[in-house]
């Protein structure tokens, strides 16, 4: 049986993980996965974090199961972050994951489930991963214009005009901040025309949040999907606390579905539930219980939200300190959208054979779309890096 095994794509931001810790140059710049670096170049493990695992350690009494959607807990404390008091409580059902992608991959199974001819329109470009996830689960993806390579803001009419051909039941893919990979978002005006037409269609909006944090604030990034959620009948979230906890290879994510009438609630949530059992039984607790402790303590809540502050406004310095190089040593305004971006990532718009050549002849690595991970970057390697995209004609 296995003789019969075919290769599979390789996805493209792993294999570039791989390329870079391959490459012996000592002075490689890693811009690649999105992965949060200090200065220093280390994902460090967040103070709030430590307290909490400190905590657990010492209290924790067993190690048996929790239950299949996880801890009720940490379901509540994450719908507080993420949903604030704008949707309630009692229409939401809500699953512990294996990490944002979990939750993506279980959202998605979720709707071929109950709608297996549904399209989902995704963002072009979007996270590869959805993509492939939804190829996996056979529901069939439709690309809609998002990134204007010109201006490289987002090509909002495009948007409109190609989710205007969508059918009622189709699904929409959002993401709910920090768009990955482009680092362009919607203001608050498009998400709400972005709203009215998926109220005028009868469409069924996702939202993956997976950087609430890291573009404008904690609350200011989650207004997105508040607007939505508050706005429309239905709707499913895939969030994830990788990122903003920093806790990536604990794999931490929350599926939550939101329901037009509370009374639907049980059964979405025996779903979620369901989808658990079948997959990979009980969710991993670990990083769900750490995120809990911090979310429900002042003291550690305090402490995260200020260190994801300065890991923020740190990112956001880089950026125009970029911005700031780029147009010194071209003369010109043409890389301004990079302090505009929010989040990790900002796609420069270029083609795949010169992010190519910034990696033969530099060392520099990025995702052959051109997006390149702000917090890969420190004071010294921003001139390196504004040098080589002005010397390479970007
Ligand atoms: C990324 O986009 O680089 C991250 O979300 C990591 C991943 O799993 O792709």
């Amino acid at each position: 049986m296995l003789t019969n095994l075919k290769a599979q794509p390789a996805d493209k931001i792993l294999a570039l993980m791989a390329k870079f810790r391959e490459d012996p140059r000592p002075t490689k710049i890693d811009l690649g996965v999105g992965v949060y670096k200090n200065a220093e170049g280390v994902t460090p493990v967040m103070r709030a974090v430590k307290a909490a695992e400190k905590r657990i350690l010492g209290e924790q009494e067993s190690k048996s199961y929790v239950a299949l959607a996880g801890d009720p807990a940490y379901a509540d404390a994450m719908i507080g972050l993420v949903l604030g008091d704008a949707v309630a409580r009692d229409r939401i059902a809500a699953a512990a994951t294996p990490g944002g992608t979990g939750a993506v991959r279980q959202a998605f199974e979720l709707i071929k489930m109950v709608s297996p001819d549904a399209r989902v329109f995704v963002s072009n470009p979007t996270w590869p991963n959805h993509v492939s996830i939804l190829g996996y689960v056979g529901l069939e993806h439709v690309p809609y214009r998002y990134f204007d390579t010109e201006t490289r803001a987002v090509d909002f009419d495009g948007m409109m005009a190609d989710l205007a051909q969508a059918n009622a039941g189709d699904v929409v893919l959002l993401h709910g901040c920090c768009h990955n990979p482009t680092g362009a978002n919607l203001n608050l005006i498009q998400w709400q025309a972005v709203v009215d037409l998926i109220n005028e269609k009868g469409l069924f909006a996702m939202i993956d949040i997976a950087y609430q944090g890291f573009g404008d604030g904690l609350d200011e990034d989650a207004a997105a999907t508040r607007l939505v959620a508050s706005s429309i009948k239905e709707c499913l979230i895939a969030g994830s606390c990788s990122k903003n906890f920093g806790i990536y290879r604990e794999r931490t994510g929350i599926l939550m579905a939101i329901s037009e009438e509370a009374g639907n609630t049980p059964v979405t949530q025996q779903n979620l539930n369901y989808l658990n059992r079948q997959n990979y039984s009980f969710p991993p607790d670990h990083g769900a219980r750490v995120v809990t402790t911090i979310l429900n303590d002042p003291e550690l809540r305090a402490d995260w939200a200020a260190e994801l502050e300065e890991v923020r406004l740190g990112m956001l310095q880089l950026r125009k300190d970029l911005a700031a190089e780029l147009q010194r040593l071209s003369g010109s305004d043409r890389f301004g959208f990079i302090a505009e971006h929010r989040g990790m990532f900002s796609q420069i718009g270029t083609t795949p054979d010169l992010v190519e050549k910034l990696r033969v002849d530099n060392g520099i690595y990025m995702v052959g779309d051109s997006r390149m991970n702000i917090a890969g970057l420190n004071a010294q390697t921003i001139p390196i890096l504004a040098k080589a995209i002005v010397d390479a004609g970007i």
